[in-house]
């Protein structure tokens, strides 16, 4: 398994360009299934979750190619409607492909995905939502089976917002008989992206970015060309390392409409933020002053974005209290934090309270999750000496060719195969 070896204690300067979103992308990707044509989208980037669905797909019959960071998908030789659990198991955004298939086929069988580290990751919202629409399901051997004869419009009522719970719904409603209304949906950009692709599909969906997204059912959706909205949260991990090192760097091609929330919390610590357009520049300062956040859903602080400013809060100069509202287990990066020598008290109800210490320690480190690799690398930085990270395969999955852009920045950074 590869490693990343950091030596820290460096400034970090100079300028990043963001990929695409990784997941806005997934959902578009699944959303080709619903189409008996070519689908073409530009600005995706080369990660493994992304080769997974492209995987995915293949095996139910689509044909794909993907080259530069453009992927097209026909949708037109789908013969199968089984997600198989090898497949589904390596990416839990697999469940994506459901809405889609009982939409186009009434028939589809995914295997439930499992957990991960951040928690329990239930889709009993994705369920509930296909059977207000008409679908039968069953849960049989770690599969989900769900038929229906036609969907029917519906409203559908989320106890919570969920971002793919909401896009495996609004995808399955497109083609449902009639209209549906998704209350409480979820706000996030890529719900956003994902709306804009499907009307371009030929769908109606209005609402996309409120809690209430209006989906009137159609015949049929055509062929489409998309571009994939810029990655908020890579964008928002450049953003805190640039701060983190006390650094000055432009951060090009991305969207800063989609980060009020880290913006917000950046300025508050400090941090110098200059907008332009497509661009932002972070320019780090000496005192990092401390401040608490709370993780919501969009436009609230991004739980993508918690461990990686947990990080930044190591190095701040008083308390900040943590509050991890969304996982139940979305801390794990806050052992490895503290063998690095911060001082961070974990209390029940996920809330983290960090105590700014002068520096972090380099030291041997374990990655757990995506965005936990990512608050590692951080932390690397910042510490002086020598840090090894392993396990940075959960680190490929979102984060296209990190060490190139953060050496790019000036990082002593290396990959040990
Ligand atoms: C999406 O996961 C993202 N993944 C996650 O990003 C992100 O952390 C999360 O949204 C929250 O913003 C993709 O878009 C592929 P949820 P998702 O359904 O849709 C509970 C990353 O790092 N819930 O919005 O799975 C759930 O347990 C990943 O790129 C139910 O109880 O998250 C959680 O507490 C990590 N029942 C809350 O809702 C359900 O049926 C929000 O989850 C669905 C969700």
């Amino acid at each position: 398994m590869d490693k990343i070896q950091i030596n820290g204690g460096r400034k970090l300067a100079g300028e990043v360009d963001i990929s695409g979103a990784k997941n806005a992308a997934l959902p578009l990707i699944a959303a080709s299934i619903l189409v008996d044509g070519t689908c073409e989208f530009s600005n995706v980037p080369h990660l493994v979750d992304i080769h997974s669905i492209r995987l995915l797909l293949e095996d139910l019959g689509a044909r794909c190619t993907f080259d530069n960071h453009v992927m097209t998908v026909d949708g037109s030789g789908i013969h199968k409607i089984e997600a198989e659990y090898d497949l589904v198991r390596k990416m839990r955004a697999s469940i994506l492909v459901l809405g889609p298939l009982v939409a186009r086929f009434g028939h589809a069988r995914v295997s439930l995905p499992g957990g991960c580290a951040i928690g329990a990751r239930p889709v009993n919202m994705h369920l509930t939502g296909l059977e207000a629409l008409g679908a039968n399901i069953n849960i049989t051997h770690g599969y989900i089976e769900a038929r229906a004869q036609k969907l029917v419009g519906n409203d559908i009522y989320f106890d919570i917002p969920t971002v793919t719970g909401t896009e495996n719904l609004m995808m399955a409603a497109v083609l449902a008989k009639g209209t549906s209304v998704l209350k409480n949906a979820a706000r996030e950009p890529e719900i956003v992206c994902l709306a804009e692709a499907l009307n371009r599909m030929g769908a109606k969906i209005s609402g996309a970015g409120t809690a209430f997204i209006t989906i009137e059912g159609v015949d049929r959706l055509g062929p489409a060309r998309v571009k994939v909205i810029p990655d908020r949260i890579e964008t928002g991990t450049f953003m805190v390392a640039a701060a983190a090192t006390r650094g000055d760097v432009l951060i090009k091609g991305c969207n800063p409409e989609h980060l009020g929330g880290v913006i917000n919390k950046l300025r508050a610590c400090g941090t110098k933020i200059d907008i332009n357009g497509d661009q932002i520049r972070v320019t780090g300062v000496e005192h990092i002053k401390s401040v608490d956040i709370k993780t919501l859903p969009y436009p609230g602080f991004p739980t993508d974005m918690q461990a990686q400013f947990m990080t930044l809060m190591c190095i701040a100069d008083s308390t900040s209290v943590i509050h991890e509202s969304i996982f139940e287990n979305r801390f794990i990066h806050a052992n490895e934090l503290l063998r690095m020598g911060a001082d961070i008290t974990l209390f029940k109800a996920n809330i983290a309270m960090v105590k700014g210490v002068p520096e972090l320690q380099a030291a041997p480190v374990m990655a757990s999750d995506l965005r936990a690799s990512a608050s590692l690398v951080i932390a690397g930085l910042i510490a002086k000496g020598t840090t090894l990270i392993s396990r940075v395969y959960h680190m490929d999955r979102g984060y296209e060719t990190i060490e190139k852009k953060f050496c790019a920045l000036g990082a002593d950074m290396v990959r040990i195969k």
